[in-house]
């Protein structure tokens, strides 16, 4: 399906910050944050080497949402509509009402609670719009802010996936996590990222 089609593609005002749809423009400020090595460390894929491959990339998350495989935002300045992070949702299955989600952002903008607050929006959505009983997410067991991150969130960690993936050269241990839509009820009072702390305003 072609992103001219009659999808329309959500947009989310978290305050500073807000969850767009990617667009080719955004390729130079994608491909500035993801290749800086503090951001790049722990992503466990291959990273774009130049320009065409970052545009190659860039298309390829975009298409998810009009291939109905689950939904990949921008996370963008609110003042400037630059670029600065990802987080989406992708191999929606359906059937078992399962999907993975996954994000990053530029160092920059590290520690202000984006992703916290980008994270319960994108939870949010997989439970209440496409309906999923289960999301899952992954991290290399040395990316302690993943895993902190995560489980601020309300997800569990569920096990570890021994040399689980082959990165620059080893394999690498990965932490498996989830949350199921009967969590959301027992995510404590003191959890920060309820997403009863913040109204994200959809827009559009
Ligand atoms: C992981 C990442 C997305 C976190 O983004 P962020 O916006 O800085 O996270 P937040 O500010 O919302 O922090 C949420 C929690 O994560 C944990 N955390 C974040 N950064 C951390 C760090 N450097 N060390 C330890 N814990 C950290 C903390 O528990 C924090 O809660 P707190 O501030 O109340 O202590 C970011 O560090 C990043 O983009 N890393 C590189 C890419 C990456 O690893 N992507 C995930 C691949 S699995």
């Amino acid at each position: 399906m072609h992103p001219t089609s009659q999808k329309i593609f959500p947009t989310f005002d978290l305050g500073d910050v807000i969850l767009r749809e990617k667009q080719e423009s955004d390729v130079p400020d994608f491909f500035r944050y993801y290749s800086d090595p503090k951001v790049s460390k722990f992503i466990l894929c291959e990273i774009p080497q130049n320009i065409e491959e970052a545009t190659r990339e860039l298309r390829y998350w975009r298409g998810v949402f009009y291939q109905n495989d689950g939904i990949y935002f921008a996370i963008a300045d609110k003042q400037t509509n630059q670029m600065i992070g990802s987080i989406g949702l992708t191999s929606h299955n359906t059937y078992q009402g399962r999907i993975e989600i996954s994000y990053d952002l530029a160092s920059e903008y590290w520690r202000r609670g984006i992703s916290t607050r980008a994270l319960t929006v994108v939870v949010n959505y997989a439970f209440d719009v496409l309906r999923v009983n289960r999301i899952e997410a992954s991290a290399s067991c040395a990316n302690i802010a993943s895993k902190n991150l995560l489980l601020k969130c309300g997800f569990t960690l569920e096990g570890t996936l021994r040399q689980h993936r082959y990165h620059r050269g080893s394999y690498v241990d990965v932490y498996f996590f989830s949350i199921l839509r009967s969590d959301r009820a027992n995510i404590s009072a003191s959890n920060s990222c309820k997403s009863s702390d913040f109204s994200p305003t959809p827009i559009a």
